[in-house]
Order: structure tokens, then C-alpha cells, then sequence
């Protein structure tokens, strides 16, 4: 017959032993150790379903012997056997985690009773603890697959973008490499998953001007003031894009306020110092850079030393100060 639980049972006197073994040997598998230590160096977590410690044995103590059980299996129920004159110890015994207590001489039907309730109490903790990892990993498999979708979702939405001209292409890699560089440095502590986030909704940041005519985009010509009226909508345009994707909230302002100046005099909402949210205030250093650095058809190049030093000169004004002495020390490594 398959028997119900495994018990540990410690004490001194051969009769306990013995006279536990013959009551409980039919329906558990009974482990007899004569002293502590032996008990204590056999335990294994989650090897034994209960306890029984007599608590006064020469060497270790019934109540040191609890301490390092519940050391090495803490969810084990442990039930010390109770002479006379160890009463209160017994009492004491329970503060420091046993289960309860048993009186010498035992009573078959009591001890029975006690048993069957805390190994049933063992047996459906287990059960919940099994649950509960059960539960955890699905829910980590849900993540990953629902973080898998969000980057390809993402990923699609960014080739897309990039489908449209090869500068913008080009120019929004590589502003959120250097973004992500900058925001690292500013904290090294940063999780890989907010990083990558970080990098996707950069390489965004100008999705928003697919609203904005085509006319406008490449005019090589100086903007009328109601063509640079429609330049500017494309950090609002691009927010509202991005929206509806739940998991991207805290990274929306970086499409919405990359356009802000330090000073407060920049768009859309006219945000200044602090207020400006950090991501949106590295960002738009890193966009100012590369717009700096490359060839458009309006003008060339500024080359990357003028280009530092523009960031330097904007710094206060344009930009966050303490960011763009991150940013030209990374810059200037490069
Ligand atoms: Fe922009």
C-alpha cells in the first residue's frame, strides 16, 4: 500500500522510537534518528512531510534540532513530544514555528488526529506552492509572447517609416543609437527591456510626419510661416499614432516632446527645464546632433567638431545642460 507522508522522527529513548514506529509504520513511511544531528544532517527540503521532536536529548536540544529544520525545509510541520516539566518549553517551542505538541504517553486515536491534520496542511501547501509556480511561469511565457508581438508590431511600424525615404531611414537609427547611448550613461542601471523600448520609440520620434505633406518634407527652398504651422503638428500627430499601443505610455513623450527647448520657447507644449520629460530631453539633443552632422539638400554638413560645439553653445537654452555634458563626452569618444 502507497503510504500517506514521510515522518522524521527524533529521540533519545529507543521505546518512543520504537512505540511511534508501530503506530504510524502502516500508513507513513517512519524515519527513526536517536539524536539531532543525525536528524538534522539526513533532511532534505521537501524530503519529509512532518516532525516529531522530543525536545529534551543529550547534545542537540529538541528546540535546536526545530530551529535547523526549519532552516533547511520551512514550510515543514514539526510536533515536539511533551514529557513532564517540558510544557512550557513545548510552548515555546510553537513561537518559534512548531506546529504543536504531543504528550507522552501518547494516545493512539490523538496522535493519529494531529498527524492526518498537519500532514494534510503540508500536502495542500505544496499543492498551492506548486500552483502558484505553475501560475508564474505561464505568466512569464505570456510576457515574453506578448513582448515578442509588441517588437514585431513595432519593428513592422518602424520599416514602414523607414520605408518612406532613406534619410529619415538612417537618421532615426541612428539617433536612437546615440539617444540610447546617452541614456545609459546618464543611468547604467538601466534594464535592458527599457532600453530596448527606449531605442524602438526613438526610431519613431518623426513617425508622426507621414501626416505632413510630402511637398513640404522635401522643399529645399525656406518654409512659409504656415508650411513650418505644418511641420510642427508631426510631434502631436505622431503621439496620437502611437497612443493606442497600451505598453509604449511612458515613452510617448518622447514623439510628443522632442521638439521642446530648454528655455521653453521650443513645440508643442512649450515645456521648459525639468518639465520636459527626460527621455524627450535626450532625444532631442541626439536629434539636433544628427541633423547637425549630415548632408541636406539645403545645407552641408557641419562637421562633427562644429556640431559639439553648437551643443555646447545651446546648452541652458536649447538643451539640458547636464545632458549635453554627457552627451559631447560620449560624442567626443566616438
Ligand atoms: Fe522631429
Amino acid at each position: 500500500m502507497e503510504k500517506e507522508g514521510r515522518i522524521l522522527i527524533v529521540d533519545d529513548e529507543i521505546g518512543v522510537r520504537e512505540s511511534l514506529r508501530y503506530l504510524l509504520r502502516h500508513k507513513y513511511e517512519v524515519y527513526l534518528f536517536s539524536t539531532g544531528e543525525e536528524a538534522v544532517s539526513f533532511c532534505q527540503p521537501g524530503y519529509f512531510d512532518l516532525a516529531i521532536l522530543d525536545i529534551k536529548m543529550p547534545g542537540m536540544d529538541g528546540i535546536e534540532v526545530l530551529k535547523r529544520l526549519k532552516h533547511i525545509d520551512p514550510d515543514l510541520p514539526v510536533i515536539m513530544i511533551t514529557g513532564y516539566g517540558t510544557l512550557e518549553t513545548a510552548q515555546a517551542a510553537i513561537n518559534l514555528g512548531a506546529s504543536g505538541y504531543i504528550s507522552k504517553p501518547f494516545e493512539k486515536v490523538e496522535l493519529e488526529r494531529v498527524i492526518d491534520e498537519k500532514i494534510r496542511e503540508r500536502k495542500r501547501k505544496l499543492e498551492e506552492r506548486i500552483r502558484l509556480l505553475q501560475l508564474e511561469e505561464a505568466k512569464k511565457k505570456l510576457d515574453a509572447e506578448v513582448r515578442k508581438a509588441y517588437s514585431s508590431t513595432l519593428e513592422s511600424l518602424i520599416k514602414a517609416v523607414n520605408a518612406k525615404d532613406s534619410y529619415t531611414s538612417s537618421h532615426s537609427q541612428e539617433v536612437a543609437d546615440l539617444s540610447t547611448k546617452i541614456l545609459c550613461g546618464l543611468d547604467e542601471g538601466v534594464k535592458e527591456e527599457e532600453k530596448q523600448i527606449f531605442h524602438y520609440v526613438v526610431s519613431l520620434h518623426d513617425i508622426g510626419k507621414i501626416g505632413v505633406s510630402e511637398q513640404i518634407l522635401r522643399k529645399t527652398t525656406p518654409l512659409t510661416p504656415e508650411e513650418w504651422e505644418e511641420i510642427r503638428k508631426h510631434p502631436i500627430i505622431g503621439a496620437e499614432i502611437l497612443a493606442p499601443i497600451d505598453f509604449l505610455r511612458d515613452y510617448i513623450n518622447i514623439v510628443r516632446n522632442h521638439h521642446e527647448r530648454f528655455d521653453g520657447k521650443g513645440y508643442p507644449d512649450g515645456l521648459k527645464g525639468e518639465a520636459i520629460p527626460l527621455y524627450a530631453r535626450i532625444v532631442c539633443i541626439a536629434d539636433a546632433y544628427h541633423a547637425m552632422c549630415s548632408d541636406r539638400p539645403y545645407r552641408k554638413s557641419l562637421g562633427k567638431e562644429k556640431a559639439l560645439e553648437e551643443l555646447l553653445k545651446g546648452a541652458g537654452t536649447q538643451f539640458d545642460p547636464e545632458i549635453v555634458k554627457i552627451a559631447v563626452k560620449i560624442l567626443e569618444k566616438d
